[in-house]
């Protein structure tokens, strides 16, 4: 069929030769919900290295890992006292550099997540600022303003927190007095850093040096577009929703978002990583930046190597909205000649086997609770496995968050006696917030914690029917979303779709979205079929994979997607 129907080239295929990172499929682990080494009810290192060969097995290149630094936690690590250590939650430097070794010796490489917008509270330098004073060097290491009014009692500006309330918070000065406000756009233990600081900008360029010379492979930049703000913190009073970008159409920028100033930071980044030679160390924004114009200036050659694509993340289960996002995303991005970093779950968003079970056109929520619309699980794990295949056929990078490759749903019955996520405390439960996508994982049926750790306890209760998805059901089972992940990573590295060119097929029914891969000279149908009616497979069409059972010998039925020799 493909010679019958009309296509569109919309992107060229890379090199052979293309470096690790243009198509890499990257594992993100949460280490407090992975794998619990010591019994404590929380995930940690030793524990992840133990599973490493798990990862091997299915068959990833590398594993980014959540913030596993010295904190206290107020934001489950994301909250940072010390960059230069392991919290004891989740083990120690030397538990650190064991994991490095192990996944390098199995071929995995390991990325690490920088959280330069924000320290906690607790951390060194905030503590010394409190004790400095108005006008210091150490306040001037964060973002501290006089309040409004009389007597200072407003805050300095209307800035909002993205979990909630007020982004700013007065503090009592030494003599007992109260004193200035510091700003926080997330919870109030996470102050601010003043990025027009030298001192600032030295200290984070040590802190890359301090983990690259640790072997690490990369970072995951936290909050990427947030670091530099408008001179003079104009007023912004809407609410702040990171996990969106969405700027209302003719609203004035945010202040506080993708300022011009940020990439300079980047620029002298890429410098540093760059020195270290060969295979690259790769700097992975998240920005949660629209226009997509505006996104993929973190990736222009001299700064940042990937940028997740939330824009995909964020697209209907429509036809339309999938060839639009794809072809925008590759265009995006290879305006500025870097690869689209495809994604679609992470720990701050509701998993794509429960988003993807909600009715289509609705506002993506944060957090489901058993109070909401509670999605259809059979359905939203069709169309996940669905939007798996057609993710992972396409070329660039891609992110998968832990659990998905078991089909896992969120726990969408958490009571708010168990929700630790600061968003639902600062909003006084009104955002549900994200401990639903962040239960630890179920390895095995029949074990206390469904083996997620040697004893029954979890942070969070696994909800009952998490012993269905556990590892040990669905190792070897043909059909089961682990081996269907197995199979499909095989594929995509033998067939090197991650590298190749890209073409958008016409012709078909409007409600189904067909694509031409051209890694490595071989020709892969990638066909999704989202209309109710079952399509028809092109004559001589060789199914490699499908996300569920075709009817008859080659009708693709709907919420389907099927990858082809052609
Ligand atoms: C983005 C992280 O992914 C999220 O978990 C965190 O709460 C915020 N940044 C603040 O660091």
């Amino acid at each position: 069929m493909t010679d019958t129907l009309s296509s569109q080239l919309i992107h060229p295929a890379a090199t052979e030769d293309a470096t690790w990172w243009r198509h890499a499929v990257i594992y993100q682990i949460y280490p407090r919900s992975w794998a619990d080494g010591d019994g404590d009810g929380v995930g940690d290192l030793p524990g992840v290295t133990q599973r490493l060969p798990y990862l091997q097995a299915l068959g990833v290149d590398a594993v980014w890992l959540s913030p596993f630094y010295r904190s206290p936690q107020a934001d489950a690590g994301y909250d940072v006292a010390d960059y230069r250590d392991i919290d004891p939650l989740f083990g120690t430097l030397e538990d650190a550099d064991a994991l490095v070794a192990k996944a390098h010796e199995l071929g995995l490489k390991v990325i690490v997540d920088l959280v330069p917008n924000h320290s906690s509270d607790e951390h060194p330098w905030f503590q010394a600022a409190l004790a400095a004073g108005p006008g210091s060097r150490e306040r001037n290491r964060y973002i501290f303003r006089d309040g409004r009014g009389p007597d200072g009692s407003e805050p300095p500006n209307d800035w909002h927190s993205v979990f909630g309330g007020q982004g700013w918070t007065r503090v009592t000065e030494a003599d007992g007095t109260p004193g200035q406000w510091y700003l926080h756009l997330f919870d109030v233990k996470q102050p601010d850093f003043n990025w027009d600081n030298a001192e600032v900008r030295e200290e984070f360029e040590a802190i890359l040096r301090f983990w690259l010379d640790r072997g690490i492979d990369g970072f995951r930049v936290d909050v990427a577009h947030g670091l530099v703000k408008e001179a003079g913190l104009p007023n912004y009073d809407a609410e702040l929703h990171i996990l969106d970008g969405e700027v209302r159409p003719g609203a004035p920028m945010p202040p506080m978002w993708d300022q011009d100033g940020v990439h300079e930071v980047y620029r002298s980044w890429r410098k540093v990583l760059d020195s270290y030679g060969k295979p690259d160390r790769i700097l992975c924004a998240e920005a949660w930046v629209r226009p997509q114009e505006r996104a993929v200036r973190y990736v222009r050659p001299d700064e940042m190597h990937q940028a997740f694509n939330f824009d995909f993340l964020q697209a209907q289960w429509r036809a339309e909205d999938l060839r639009e996002v794809i072809d925008s995303s590759l265009k995006a991005a290879d305006s500025v000649g870097a690869p689209s970093t495809w994604v679609l779950s992470n720990h701050d968003v509701v998993r794509h086997a429960s988003r993807l079970g909600l009715p289509v056109g609705q506002r993506r929520p944060n957090g489901i609770s058993a109070q909401d619309p509670q999605p259809d699980r059979e359905l939203g794990l069709r169309r996940a496995r669905a939007a798996t295949l057609l993710m992972l056929g396409l070329p660039g990078s891609a992110y998968i968050y832990q659990g998905e490759e078991l089909g896992l749903p969120d726990s969408t019955d958490l009571e708010a006696q168990y929700r630790q996520d600061p968003t639902f405390l600062r909003s006084n439960g009104e955002e549900v917030g994200r401990d639903g996508c962040r239960v630890p994982i179920p390895w095995k049926k029949d074990a206390p914690s469904f083996g997620f750790g040697p004893s029954g306890q979890t942070w969070l209760p696994q909800p009952p029917i998490y012993g269905e998805y556990a590892v040990d059901q669905q190792d070897g089972v043909d059909g089961s979303t682990l081996e269907l992940y197995r199979q499909v990573l095989r594929l995509r590295r033998e067939r090197a779709l991650g590298s190749g060119g890209l073409q958008l097929l016409e012709g078909l029914p409007d409600d189904v979205v067909a694509l031409l891969n051209t890694g490595r000279g071989e020709r892969t149908l990638l066909l999704t079929n989202l209309g109710e009616e079952p399509v028809r497979l092109p004559p001589g069409a060789e199914v490699l994979v499908a996300s569920g059972p075709l009817t008859g010998e080659d009708e693709v039925p709907t919420d389907t997607t099927v990858w082809a020799a052609v």
